[in-house]
Order: C-alpha cells, then sequence, then structure tokens
C-alpha cells in the first residue's frame, strides 16, 4: 500500500521553506498531498484558488507532490484520504511549543495518524510567509524567499490595494 502523508497549511503564499520541506516528504513518503486550509481563521492575503495554483506552480517538478483544499479538522481529511502521517516543519525552538501542542492533540482525537516533524534547511529558518507578505507589502525584494511567479504574484497584489 502507498504511504500517503499530508502537509497542512494555509500557504499564504508558499515560500521556499515549505517547498524544502515538502522535497524531503516526498523522499520518505510514496505521496504527499500539500492541503491547503479553506477557512483560516486568519484572513489570508491569497484566496484558495490563488495559493493551490501558486503550490502547484511550484511542485510541478516534484512527481508524487499533489495539491488539494481541505476544512474542517485536519484529521478527518486526514483520513479520509488514508494518510499515515501529517507533515511539519520545524524551524526553531519558538516554533515548538505551538506544534507541540497540535501533534499531540490530533494525536488525541485521531490515534491512528503520526505527526512528522521534518527541519528545512537552516537558510530558511527566519523565513515564514507573513514576513514575506510584510516585505512585499513595503515594496522590498523577496526573490530569494519565494518562487519567481509567487513574487509577481506578490507584487500584482500589493499593487492593487
Ligand atoms: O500554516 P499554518 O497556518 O501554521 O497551518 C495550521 C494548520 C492548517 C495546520 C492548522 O490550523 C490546522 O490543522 N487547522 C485545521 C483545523 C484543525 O484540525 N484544528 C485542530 C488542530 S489541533
Amino acid at each position: 500500500m502507498k504511504k500517503l502523508a499530508i502537509y497542512p497549511g494555509t500557504f499564504d503564499p508558499i515560500t521556499f521553506g515549505h517547498l524544502d520541506v515538502i522535497q524531503r516528504a516526498c523522499e520518505l513518503f510514496d505521496v504527499v498531498i500539500v492541503a491547503v486550509l479553506e477557512n483560516a481563521a486568519k484572513t489570508p492575503l491569497f484566496s484558495k484558488e490563488e495559493r493551490v495554483e501558486m503550490i502547484k506552480e511550484a511542485v510541478k517538478s516534484i512527481p508524487n507532490a499533489e495539491v488539494d483544499v481541505f476544512d474542517g479538522l485536519l484529521v478527518e481529511y486526514a483520513k479520509q484520504k488514508g494518510a499515515i502521517a501529517i507533515i511539519r516543519g520545524l524551524r526553531a525552538v519558538s516554533d515548538f511549543e505551538y506544534e507541540f501542542q497540535m501533534a499531540l492533540m490530533n494525536r488525541k482525537i485521531s490515534d491512528g495518524i503520526t505527526t512528522v516533524f521534518l527541519m528545512p534547511h537552516e537558510k530558511y529558518t527566519y523565513l515564514n510567509s507573513s514576513i514575506v507578505r510584510e516585505l512585499a507589502r513595503l515594496n522590498a525584494n523577496v526573490d530569494d524567499f519565494v518562487p519567481e511567479f509567487v513574487a509577481k504574484k506578490l507584487k500584482e497584489k500589493f499593487k492593487k490595494n
């Protein structure tokens, strides 16, 4: 049976840090579904369609990476997909507390799915989507942090606002 993992997140937008985690996960699992949370409590800058489109473009050269949208409980979605694992990236100790709580709660709700933490390359330790959005909003160059087409989308987004 194929070993399937879910990599969930808001991906607003996808960064090189996310991509690094996806590549690592794809080496460990037969299939990795990058799952975009539809109704995030925080209002995303990009619509779910835009986020999905950017991720699809970013992972198009990784044959065992898929992209999907989910809503509601992550473990329910993971079960429905037949996943054995949830992937999360851990950059620094500051990520740990929130991730630890989420992983333990997910295990409490559904014991059959294991959360696997992967560390992206240390050059991405300081990188997250909100910093990228902030830089782009202030017209700074984000080419080192996101794929070219994402940087372009960010530029367009802030030009309109
Ligand atoms: O990229 P993010 O915003 O850090 O991802 C957070 C995400 C989507 C993984 C988390 O908010 C989530 O799983 N939401 C779905 C609802 C859910 O299952 N909540 C219970 C978590 S213990």
